[in-house]
């Protein structure tokens, strides 16, 4: 295999589901001249409360089918489950060890990196699937990030979350119940600042703020994650050079493509105007 990336390949950007649409979308408009390929693998979805060598394994699927199929530059892993399960310098190392040195990128120390900025009074939370958070990833993103300074991070793992956003159902009475519960000892913390650690979550921002109250600064990884992109495709010379063409959208999944199309247009927006099959191998 060639070790040589091609500058006008696609950013490949993958996630269990819709997630990912909110880092795909500050993707699209931070980078409007690049191409992306987007993978939802919803015929797998939830990674959540799976086994973390199963994840592993389907990020490395993912990982490589955008390579090595739709010849990607880049990768964003836009899904904290699968980055806590394999942190993406393991996934840049394999592929690297295979000759396709391309950057990878996650959203877990650009969200941990926010996160660390927002607060200011030094406790702070974050709320991811059960895999992420018993990962501890961010437990050491954010000790990371804050180079000693003492920052207290108070964690909750909130299950169902991510099933009512893959469902369409991002309010109702049902979410805010399910968030009253799920956020409690995020209220009770005291946070000023809290980390969406899973990329469905800001869809259900508005019912999280109201639940945690909206002196808590709400912070997403997806921006940070397309800042970081950019930076790293910068630094080795790998963005597009014609900044007036319009970028390439193809979106896959591997489940539902009607549904993924139906709901996936709500949540991104027009780019989302058609959406392929994507299989193991294919
Ligand atoms: N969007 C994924 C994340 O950021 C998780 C979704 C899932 O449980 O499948 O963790």
């Amino acid at each position: 295999m060639s070790n040589e990336f091609d500058v006008n390949g696609p950013i490949g950007i993958f996630d269990s589901g819709f997630g990912g649409l909110t880092v795909a979308r500050a993707v699209i408009d931070l980078l409007p001249n690049e191409d992306i390929v987007y993978i939802g693998d919803t015929g797998r979805y939830p990674y959540g409360d799976k086994d973390p060598n199963d994840v592993r394994e389907y990020a490395r699927e993912l990982a490589w089918s955008l390579v090595r199929d739709y010849n990607a530059k880049a990768i964003v892993v836009a899904c904290n489950t699968a980055a806590a399960a394999l942190p993406v310098h393991e996934l840049e190392a394999e592929l690297a060890a295979d000759g396709l040195h391309i950057p990878v990128i996650g959203v877990i120390d650009p969200g941990a990196q926010s996160l660390v900025r927002a607060t200011r009074s030094g406790t702070v939370g974050v709320i991811g699937t059960i895999g992420t958070i018993g990962s501890g990833a961010y437990d050491l993103a954010v000790s990371r990030a804050s180079l000693g300074a003492p920052v207290k991070l108070v964690s909750a793992a909130c299950p169902g979350f991510v099933e009512f956003v893959e469902r369409g159902r991002t309010s109702g009475p049902e979410v805010t119940l399910l968030a009253q519960r799920m956020l409690a000892p995020i209220v009770e913390a005291n946070v000023d600042a809290l980390l969406l650690g899973c990329t469905h979550y800001p869809y259900l921002a508005r019912v999280i703020s109201d639940v945690v109250g909206l002196d808590v600064t709400l912070v997403s990884s997806a921006d940070e994650t397309a800042f970081a992109l950019r930076d790293q495709l910068e630094h080795q010379h790998m963005l597009r050079k014609e900044s007036d063409r319009s970028g390439q959208h193809t979106f896959m999944s591997s489940g539902d493509v009607s549904w993924f199309k139906a709901l996936g247009t709500r949540l991104l927006g027009p780019e989302l105007s058609n959406v392929d099959i994507w299989n193991k191998g294919n």
